[in-house]
């Protein structure tokens, strides 16, 4: 019979395209761990319900623990079988004989490799979440350090009002404190039994699907055999909150990406996590924010590419389910690494103070800070807005800044004039007049960096 599960009604055994074309252990090799522990839960229910013996299955789980350690030891050469499953019990009747048959009483491959696949998606959803906190830290650390400093903040890229950094920073702390609230929540979903839904219809077997549940720490079996084997959805979500995540550091690296270019220099990257030219000697480039911001299209991709692949699919198992391992293991494993490289970057940036102030005096960022004075005097918002825009167009004519604003600039609202304007208008100053909830305020931001302390600990 070979390698394959099921050589039983073939006269022939299939052509070497054909099983070039189908195995998939390049992919699936990666859950033996996860396929290895639900064998084992598997085989402990087989004996409790009275289906295998103590005996056999002690052999059982005794075989199975040894192919763990060869697998993990890298002896077993897994390129001739068809998949995981095969391999794990083409060996198990190598170290344990006729015993070996009884394994998989009760299951499909079906049903088993989509509680791989749980199994395998719970530990890594535990990975990218702790990953995630570290960059969080990173970014809190960034936030604490530079309490004080003050730079442009933008809309449509063009200068807008001043934030602090430390402000600008816990933007994006609270965008990956959600990031990681889908992951957790998803993980109710991910965290559900499929095993002993067999092929697609259940089996006449008394099995204990409970009792497998409660050994691999399911709180719940899934209701229904045929959604069982079929359902994917788990993973489209994990790939869906990768996405999101992804999306959040294009935007992060994007703004190192411009931030460190000479031009704005806002900040210095660490060496060590840039690259030069083979070409132009003096070029010190951003490459790894760059392949960071990139790397959302592969999750974008991976998305589509599953989503493709289930659209349309009849109940109840398809081998085009096959298909999800790429996708998955790819953006996984990819993840990781980017979040690695991203909680690096946040660690080596280093601002430049001179610079920024430099920018905050172009483009008359306390504009706003003015016509919001002139509210509080009791001009309407519509007419302070006005006024203010005839000043700034008179003042880019005259070449000056704000902070030169005189009583007269106010023409018919002159007598609202004040010497502690000044203070208003100075850009360094700006975010200390700021009193709204979640602003830019210091004491807000020093809030908001409490806050986020207080929910990383949740975690
Ligand atoms: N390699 C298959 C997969 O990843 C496992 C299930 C195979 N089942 C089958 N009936 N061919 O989906």
């Amino acid at each position: 019979e070979g390698t394959f599960l099921w050589g039983g009604r073939f006269e022939r055994k299939p052509d070497a395209e054909t099983v070039a074309f189908s195995t998939s252990i390049g992919e699936d090799y990666r859950l033996y761990p996860f396929d290895i522990l639900g064998s084992i839960a598997h085989c402990m229910m087989l004996e409790r319900v009275g289906i295998i013996s103590q005996q056999e299955r002690e052999e059982l789980c005794d075989g199975l623990r040894s192919i763990y350690r060869e697998l993990q030891e890298g002896k077993i050469d897994f390129t001739p079988f068809e998949d995981i499953h095969s391999l794990v019990e083409h060996r198990l009747r190598e170290l344990k004989g006729q015993v070996a048959d009884k394994l998989h009483t009760a299951r499909s491959r079906n049903d088993q490799i989509v509680l791989d696949e749980r199994l395998y998606l719970r530990e890594m959803i535990a990975v990218v979440i702790e990953k995630i906190i570290t960059l969080q830290e990173r970014i809190l650390e960034q936030a604490r350090a530079y309490p004080d400093l003050v730079m442009p903040g933008f809309t449509h890229f063009q200068p807008a009002q001043p934030v602090l950094y430390a402000y600008h920073m816990m933007a994006y702390f609270y965008m990956l404190e959600r990031d990681i609230e889908r992951f957790w929540d998803s993980l109710k979903r991910v965290n559900v039994l499929p095993l002993g839904a067999g092929a697609l219809a259940g089996t006449s077997l008394p099995i204990d699907r409970e009792y497998v549940a409660s050994l691999l720490a399911f709180p719940k079996v899934q209701e229904n055999g045929m959604d069982a084997v079929s359902d994917r959805d788990f993973i489209l979500e994990f790939l869906f909150d990768l996405l999101s995540l992804f999306v959040h550091l294009s935007r992060l690296s994007e703004e190192l990406v411009v931030w460190s270019s000479p031009l704005f220099g806002f900040i210095e990257m660490d060496e060590a996590l840039t690259t030069g030219s083979s070409i132009m000697p003096q070029k010190k480039n951003p490459d790894l924010a760059e392949l960071l911001r990139g790397k959302c299209g592969e999750f974008l991709g991976a998305l589509v590419s599953l989503a493709a692949t289930l659209k349309g699919l009849p109940l109840a198992y398809n081998r085009d389910l096959q298909q999800d391992k790429k996708p998955l293991f790819r953006s996984a494993e990819e993840a990781l690494s980017s979040l690695d490289i991203a909680a690096k970057l946040v660690a080596g940036m280093r601002p430049l103070p001179q610079n920024m102030e430099q920018a905050l005096k172009k483009g008359f960022l306390t504009a706003t800070d003015l016509a919001e004075f002139l509210v509080e005097k009791g001009v309407p918002f519509r007419k302070a807005h006005h006024l203010v825009g005839r000043i700034v167009r008179k003042m880019l004519e005259e070449g000056r800044e704000l902070t030169s604003l005189r009583a007269e600039d106010l023409g018919e609202y002159a007598s609202l004039f004040e010497e502690t304007l000044k203070e208003r208008l100075d850009e360094q100053k700006s975010p200390l007049f700021k009193k709204s909830l979640g602003s830019t305020a210091p004491d807000e931001v020093r809030r908001q960096v409490v806050q986020a302390e207080i929910n990383l600990e949740q975690w």
